[in-house]
């Protein structure tokens, strides 16, 4: 049985997709405008937050969100090494230092422990990073009294304590690329704040630091979300629960099918509704069961086995070691997930682990 890594597809949404770019074409409205309005409402209203802020993509959601923070050069931000290459490129290019931490080894998240010996004096933000649809502990990293900025990209649904990601922080961002949970038709992002001040400056900033386009108060950016993404992220919203109750389903078919025989899986925060943007597990042996497996159609990949602070740019960084990041990065492998996986799948990913290790 052939199953891919990412087991998700647009195509029953193709001519629903058509009719709302059609829409959109009609109306001569393509930047800012009423369907980005529409978009940043319902958004909001069903993340349970204050504003949403549509931007260009989620590398640019980090950067506009830091500088909305007030982070700028001299300053630093605390954030993982273990996650995708962005995170800790929009700080650089905030003018901010990123300063590495530790995850837990079973979760992958940062945590107060792994994150509290590196604040200092000039730590202006920490910035946890749901990695794979899990949801780092937001609240107890709040105590430790820096503003926290979530990066939500592989989370949009996640909840902890009931509160969604990307309503827990000081801000959020989010990606909408398309093999994300909630995903648009190109490059898209949102930066999220219950403060009306850091959405006015998010705002401006997207914007070339103005809001008339006559006076500019700050250098700033060209970075809305397209009218055309906005009326299809409005389309598929209404999916995203569905679709996650989807991947959590599949999580299960894989315990019920005995996944923990062969690898061991990263477990969900305390108090999480883990929404598994990717499947995760820790093996000694990942590259070599990866590549077996994808002898036997199934998609498995390796994730950040060069974690950002081992990175090129990055080792300037660099300081400390990072003994569980390094840990993962060795180790963890990505088994097919999506809404479209179903148990027999999840089960003869399983059985294609058996037969490797009877071989
Ligand atoms: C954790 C994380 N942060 C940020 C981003 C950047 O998002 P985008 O690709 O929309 O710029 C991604 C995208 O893959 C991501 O996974």
């Amino acid at each position: 049985m052939q199953v891919p890594l990412f087991a998700t597809s647009l195509a029953p949404y193709h001519e629903r997709i058509a009719e709302r770019v059609a829409e959109v074409t009609a109306s001569g409205r393509y930047i800012l405008g009423p369907e980005l309005d529409a978009f940043e409402r319902e958004f909001a209203e069903y993340l349970g937050v204050g504003h949403v802020i549509g931007v260009g993509n989620g590398t640019d959601a980090l950067t506009i969100a830091l500088r909305a923070l007030g982070v700028g050069p001299g300053d630093e931000v605390v954030c993982p090494s273990l996650t995708f290459y962005a995170t800790a490129e929009a700080i650089v290019n905030a003018g901010a230092r990123p300063v590495f931490c530790d995850v837990d080894p079973e979760t992958a998240c940062v945590t107060a422990e792994t994150v509290r010996p590196l604040v200092g004096e000039r730590t202006k933000a920490i910035v946890p990073v749901h990695l794979f649809g899990n949801v780092a502990p937001v609240p107890e990293l709040r105590d430790l009294g820096v503003p926290v900025l979530e990066d939500a990209a592989q989370a949009a649904g996640a909840t902890l304590g009931g509160a969604r990601a990307g309503a827990l922080g000081d801000a959020a961002t989010f990606s909408f690329f398309p093999s994300k949970n909630l995903p648009c038709i190109g490059d898209g992002g949102a930066v999220t704040t219950n403060s009306d001040e850091v959405a006015e400056r998010a705002r401006t900033l997207r914007f070339h630091g103005s809001r008339d386009k006559k006076t500019h108060t700050e250098v700033g950016y060209n970075s809305r979300l397209d009218s055309v993404q906005a009326a299809v992220l409005r389309l598929l919203l209404p999916e995203l629960d569905g679709w996650n109750e989807r991947r959590r389903a599949a999580a299960e078919a894989y315990e019920r099918a005995g996944i923990g025989e062969f690898v061991t899986p990263l477990r969900p925060v305390e108090g999480a509704e883990h929404v598994y943007h990717l499947y995760v597990a820790r093996s000694d042996d990942a590259d070599d069961l990866a590549a077996a497996l994808s002898e036997r159609g199934i998609g498995a990949r390796g994730y950040y086995r060069t974690p950002c602070h081992r990175q090129a740019p990055m080792r300037e960084y660099a300081s400390g070691d990072l003994p569980a990041t390094d840990e993962l990065a060795r180790t963890i492998i990505a088994l097919p997930m999506g809404p479209e996986l179903g148990a027999d799948q999840a089960a003869a990913v399983v059985a294609a682990c058996g037969a490797r290790a009877a071989a």
